[in-house]
């Protein structure tokens, strides 16, 4: 049997895995550093390198030790997220995923983080090609025709913040901390999604069929209604609630009008893949899938929507199984080469 390891440290997550060549999860470890990122409501750079050359030879040994006995010798290929990201943690995880192929004489391979997160979804189901993907994450948010494996075009990517970016911001404001999706979509649940109304931007007017995304115009809006509430008193609870639903809903609206101008364009497309840690957000998957009814709609499942081992273990095997590897002194970069 041959096995692939999985290296992953672009963001705040120092994480690995190891996958064997049916896909089949043989271990994985995720070591979070968003406890220490919360104390300044955001990922500090420097301190998440710091924090990924601390973790990193601690989450391998780990690794190795709840891998059923497979040992370092057993792996054929090591895959390394290259691009794009925070370039410090870049540096840490491909520096230690490079050394490790040099020394074992196996491939080195380089996945984009992004094409990791877009295809996690097939390693869980059959979907058939063409489809439309939808990546929701705390550094990205596009919309992409998926053609096949290596051929994936742009449709529409976020001019300014990203989604998951923007439920961290708008959870800022609110008080909540860092990471605030999840937070966010837990108030969510206690508030009136219709109390306030936001606006959406870049889909109506002279942008109604623009597939691009815009999110700092709704922020603003965001902010402008919290400074309006606490303006006529304390934000209670019920405001936050309300809040957190209001623009969760807004969130929602967007996307349902971006994947139906994207389906206006394309459609034949009978599949979408939604990927990213946003799509860890059982509101937005549930009003999603009830939504666009007529499609199947595949996430991955919500373990393995944020960051993970086993994104780049499977970007890498299919790599692996196409004979595709990179020169150990192939370049990593903070921006993507997937687009
Ligand atoms: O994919 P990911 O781990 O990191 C990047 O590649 O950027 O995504 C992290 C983002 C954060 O912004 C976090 O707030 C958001 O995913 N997130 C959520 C939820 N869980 C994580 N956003 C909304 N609802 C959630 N349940
Ligand atoms: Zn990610």
């Amino acid at each position: 049997m041959q096995y692939i390891l999985g290296i992953e440290s672009t963001c705040d997550e120092t994480a690995a895995a190891i996958i064997d060549i049916n896909a089949n999860i043989i271990s994985q470890i995720t070591v979070s550093q968003q406890s220490n990122h919360a104390l300044y409501g955001g990922v500090v750079p420097e301190l998440a390198s710091r924090m990924h050359l601390q973790n990193i030879e601690s989450v391998l040994n780990k690794l190795f030790k709840e891998s059923n006995k497979i040992g370092l010798s057993d792996i054929s290929a090591v895959a390394c997220s290259t691009q794009p990201g925070l370039i410090g943690g870049i540096l840490v995880g491909s520096n230690f995923a490079k050394s490790l192929a040099v020394s074992l004489s196996i491939p080195f391979i380089s996945v984009d983080h992004l094409e990791a997160h877009l295809f996690m979804p097939f390693m869980f189901y059959e979907i058939n090609f063409p489809t439309l993907a939808i990546l929701i994450s705390g550094g990205h948010c596009q919309i992409a025709y998926i053609r096949n494996f290596e051929q994936i075009d742009l449709l529409g990517n976020t001019l300014d913040d990203s989604i998951g970016e923007t439920f961290d911001k708008v959870a800022q404001m609110l008080n909540i901390s860092y990471p605030g999706g999840p937070l966010i979509e837990k108030y969510a649940l206690l508030g009136n999604e219709d109390c306030y109304k936001f606006p959406l931007p870049l889909t109506y007017g002279k942008n109604l069929n623009n597939q691009n995304f815009s999110f700092s115009g709704l922020k603003t809006a965001v902010k402008i209604q919290i400074n309006s509430l606490k303006n006529n008193g304390n934000l209670s609870d019920f405001d936050r609630n309300n809040i957190c639903a209001s623009f969760q809903k807004t969130i929602l609206n967007i996307l349902k009008h971006k994947i139906d101008l994207a389906l206006e364009n394309y459609p034949f497309v009978k599949n979408i893949v939604i990927s990213g840690g946003v799509a860890s957000n059982k509101y937005l998957r549930q009003s999603l899938s009830n939504y666009f009814n007529n499609l199947e709609i595949y996430y991955p499942p919500i373990e393995f929507c944020t960051d993970n081992g086993v994104m780049i273990a499977f970007a890498g095997l299919l790599k692996f199984k196409k004979q595709i590897s990179y020169s150990i002194d192939c370049m990593i970069k903070s921006t993507s080469n997937l687009f």
